[in-house]
């Protein structure tokens, strides 16, 4: 074996390998907090409706793009769309910038709830956890006014050790390997957070005042359906919930064997990330109903969606639950941490897959270098006072702007720019799937998909242009939200120049015909 010998691609064990994967990529924090409010807020039970065909026409068919993509060329997304055409590498660079931007932040986030597993005993938020989260914990009282209000960077310890705490664990997963990391890591966490989950929902639906909460989210007001922002709500929200359009699903596809049933497995993972889905919003307006109940007001007036229903309204209501109230707690919090750490770990094996294809270098190097590097700009810049409103900034920026720009190159790609592709394609996943699929997918990923992504992207930056983005300071949001999208342009125009192996070792054939052979 030449020197690329040690780097041959790892594969997963099994088939069930990658769909345990991918379902830990795509059941997240947007499952737990995101799709029950987005779900209530465009009319209840009547969303179901444009979300089932938000999945069907634009979900599921993109879903199987990224599958086929990272299946019929094995490589990381940049190489794979280079394999299509040589400028398209920058499409994947594109998506790993946009990956390390969402490491960054999430991982802050999920250092808050962990924090919170510990909070939840003896409720440490007491009477008010509005001001515990925002004031005593992140602490972002201290910041001055000011251009460059929100901004500090001191260290706040408590925030720093959970953070370098969440790291640890995702880049220990990442240096394991394929199989023995982020497989097994996926195999106990989500059987794990499945258990968790049932055992909190089964919980809040026998909390007083469930039903009426329950009442709430199903009541369905068909009227919504008339209006565009409802079914933009659906298209926005499927992309990100299945986890398509950031190369995740192309890197996790890449370390299938040749022969694999690659529509089952998307419809597997499709109908768990939704299931998911819907049993949060199950749990989360059970448990609100019994919210407002107490506090005698109406459910909606104590819904929240994102990290408000996360860090402020679920430890009123944990505090609502009396004593019993800090094992609750500790279940939610606990979820949130299980859920979003596959999350993590799936996002940056993209960045990590990408430098070790183009490279060469080991898995080890790619793990430490890229992997240490984000930890430790994510550590720096969210332990510091500034953390909530830098997720805040940059998780609009990079989901509303850089996921879906991502999602949206990929497929003018290959269904607009390269439509011969398409029936390559169908051909190669229809030699080894169950499920055919035919002219229908090929008509949605030429109109449907593109379409909803279009008109989500045009109507997400007219209103950033004209109305810019919360009560942050322009200095702040040029800095780091428009700062984001610009960083992940040059990424995607400078990096496809880094070296790639195949110039440092005049090698590349022998290195891909290992490969090969490695998956027969
Ligand atoms: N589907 C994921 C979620 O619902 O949270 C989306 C995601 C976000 C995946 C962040 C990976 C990630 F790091």
């Amino acid at each position: 074996m030449s020197a690329a010998g040690s780097n041959v691609r790892e594969n997963w064990s099994a088939r069930s390998g990658f769909i345990f994967a991918a379902v830990g990529s795509a059941v997240g924090l947007g499952n737990i907090w995101r799709f029950p409010y987005v779900a209530y807020e465009n009319g209840g039970g009547a969303f179901l409706l444009p979300y089932l065909i938000a999945l069907v026409t634009a979900g599921l068919p993109l879903l199987f793009l990224d599958y086929i993509v990272g299946h019929k060329y094995r490589r990381s997304a940049p190489l794979s769309y280079q394999q299509i055409t040589a400028k398209a590498e920058s499409i994947g660079w594109w998506q790993v910038m946009v990956c390390l931007f969402i490491g960054l932040y999430y991982a802050s986030v999920l250092a808050w709830a962990a924090s919170y597993v510990y909070f939840s005993f003896g409720q440490k938020w007491q009477a008010d956890p509005e001001n515990f989260f925002t004031n005593q914990y992140l602490q972002s009282n201290t910041l001055q006014s000011g251009s460059s209000a929100g901004l500090s960077l001191d260290i706040i310890p408590h925030l720093f050790f959970p953070i370098v705490a969440m790291w640890l664990i995702v880049l220990t997963i990442l240096l394991l390997g394929i199989k023995r990391g982020i497989e097994w890591s996926n195999k106990i966490f989500i059987p794990l957070l499945m258990v968790l989950f049932l055992i909190l929902v089964v919980t809040a639906v026998r909390l007083p005042g469930a039903m009426t909460g329950l009442d709430a989210f199903f009541t369905p007001n068909w009227q919504a359906m008339s209006s565009y922002k409802v079914w933009l709500a659906a298209y926005g929200h499927i992309f990100f919930s299945l986890s398509v359009g950031f190369g995740i699903m192309v890197t996790y596809a890449s370390y299938l064997g040749k022969k694999v049933n690659l529509t089952a497995s998307g419809l597997v993972v499709g109908l768990a990330n939704s299931s998911f889905e819907l049993l949060a919003g199950i749990g989360v307006f059970a448990a609100l109903g019994f919210m407002a109940q107490v506090q005698g007001v109406p459910v909606s007036d104590v819904v929240k969606g994102g990290i408000g229903l996360a860090f402020i309204v679920f430890p009123k209501l944990i505090s609502s639950l009396g004593s019993g109230g800090d094992w609750f707690g500790c279940l939610f919090f606990s979820c949130l941490v299980f859920a979003g750490i596959t999350s993590l770990v799936s996002v940056m094996e993209v960045p990590i897959s990408a430098i070790v294809d183009k490279t060469g270098c080991q898995r080890k190097t790619a793990v430490l270098g890229v992997g240490g590097g984000t930890a430790l700009v994510s550590t720096l810049l969210f332990s510091t006072a500034s953390a909530m409103m830098l997720v805040d900034i940059i998780d609009h920026f990079i989901n509303n702007i850089g996921v879906v720009l991502g999602a949206l190159l990929s497929i003018v790609l290959v269904a607009w720019l390269m439509r011969s592709k398409l029936s390559e394609y169908t051909r190669h996943v229809n030699a080894i799937s169950s499920i055919k699929l035919g002219k229908v997918w090929q008509i949605l990923l030429m109109v449907v998909t593109p379409l909803s992504l279009i008109v989500a992207l045009v109507l997400t930056m007219s209103e950033l242009f004209s109305a810019g983005y919360g009560d942050y300071s322009r200095a702040m949001v040029m800095t780091f939200g428009w700062g984001s999208v610009l960083c992940c342009l040059l990424g995607a125009i400078l990096l496809p120049y880094l070296p790639h192996q195949k110039n440092k070792r005049g090698d590349a054939k022998s290195t891909t015909s290992i490969r090969e052979s490695h998956h027969e």
